[in-house]
């Protein structure tokens, strides 16, 4: 019997998600006699991490003590860790009242279904001041050129916190059955499978040399017996590419490069927010929920642009002295890139003997401006079974 690592900052596993059908069908019932909240996309998809088990402890949405603890001292007032606010903002909050009970609406579906009731527990007005000041801390910036800051400055100044009781997982288990799991499906493969040492694989790309390298190179140096790829299954910037296309990108290059390790392929319903270090942190939180034991953070992990250095995703693990209450161990890995001597990728700090011009730098924004401009991915970037599956996206995207 394999013991599986502690969910994060508690003993067991919680989501507010309402397993039992009938007092689900009890629960929704009632509801529609509450007032309605129409969900913006990242209030949404908080919820469903919430639901899914990977936000755990968490039981609903911040208030703005609780958000400004976070910011501050990257942990919520009470010492739990957490490095990163999860907000309800929305842009007005007339008709609703501290106590209330309300319906929250998930507009992503024609439906308009109700997706989960909130208590509200506080509603709070954020100055222009302090959402700048939540910027800094969250994104490092306040640059409306980053997408992740441009995104939450359009979520408007309205905070409405308080616990949630979440009916479903909006869209995400119709559309990738094969692929989305919830933390506690996750645990369930770990432990059918008998794994203790898994190593988990963060991405929203699809993946490329250096990611599958990545992957193998963690997998034999810890020792591990399982490997989790974790994707990335909600919304990304503009021009990334989507989450369909990755997935069967994932799933062919698994298929034909790793299959002689254990991997299992899934992925999770979170908007990526491109914040970097506080991201990675979060990350953690959310493989450690799954049932991880290690992670992966190598190159400017969950970066955008050059708004991150290209290790600080790793250095913040060591710098802040509560990210010890993590249980999960982090595998640092070095710049990866494919090595025109050795005809294999290599980390370059392993590598003594090379020039900067001995190397084919991989990365997944390289691989994307390729396809832009209609230009096949070679094998030393990505592998061709992927590359076919790539191209036919790009070139049906133009016609
Ligand atoms: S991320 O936003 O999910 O981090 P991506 O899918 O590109 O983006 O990366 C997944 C993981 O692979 C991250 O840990 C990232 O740091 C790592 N990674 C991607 N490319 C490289 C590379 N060339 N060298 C080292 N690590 C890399």
């Amino acid at each position: 019997m394999n013991d599986l690592i502690q969910p994060f900052g508690s003993k067991d596993l919680i989501a507010p998600l309402i397993d039992k059908k009938s007092e689900r069908d009890f629960q929704k019932l009632e509801a529609e006699s509450l007032s309605k909240m129409y969900l913006n996309e990242s209030a949404l998809s908080n919820i469903v991490m919430l639901g899914s088990g990977y936000f755990s402890p968490l039981k609903g949405f911040m208030n703005s003590s609780q958000v400004m603890s976070v910011c501050k001292n990257y942990s919520l007032p009470d010492g739990l860790f957490w490095p990163v606010p999860i907000m309800n903002l929305t842009k007005s909050s007339s008709g609703y009242k501290i106590g209330q009970n309300i319906a929250l609406i998930d507009s992503s579906r024609e439906s308009e279904s109700c997706i989960a009731t909130m208590e509200i527990d506080d509603i709070e007005i954020l100055s222009d001041k302090l959402i700048d000041e939540i910027s800094l801390h969250v994104f490092g910036t306040n640059d409306l050129a980053h997408p992740g800051v441009k995104k939450f400055k359009g979520l408007g100044n309205h905070l409405i916190s308080g616990n949630v009781q979440i009916f479903d997982l909006s869209a995400f288990p119709q559309r990738y059955p094969e692929t989305f799991r919830t933390a506690s499906q996750i645990r369930e493969v770990i432990t059918n499978s008998g794994w203790s040492r898994v190593v988990a694989f963060q991405t929203r790309n699809p993946m490329h040399r250096a990611h599958e390298e990545l992957c193998r190179m963690a997998f034999e140096r810890l020792d591990a017996d399982g490997l989790i790829i974790h994707m990335l299954l909600g919304k990304l910037k503009e021009g990334d590419i989507p989450a369909d296309i990755r997935d069967k990108c994932i799933k062919k290059m698994v298929n034909c490069y790793l299959s002689d390790i254990p991997v299992f392929v899934s992925g999770y319903g979170f908007d990526m927010l491109y914040a970097g270090p506080r991201e990675a942190l979060l990350h953690a939180i959310i493989r450690q929920n799954m049932g991880a034991t290690h992670l992966i953070v190598g190159r400017d992990h969950a970066g955008v642009g050059d708004f991150y250095g290209a290790f600080e995703a790793q250095d913040i693990f060591d710098k802040l002295p509560n990210a010890s209450q993590l249980k999960i161990k982090i595998f640092k890995a070095d710049h990866t890139a494919f090595s025109k001597k050795l005809r294999k990728v290599v980390m370059m700090n392993e590598v003594h003997d090379h020039s900067p011009s001995d190397f084919t730098f991989l990365s997944g924004t390289r691989l994307r401006s390729m396809l832009e401009n209609g230009q096949t991915p070679p094998g030393e970037v990505v592998r061709p079974e992927v590359a076919d599956v790539l191209m036919k996206f790009y070139t049906d995207l133009k016609s």
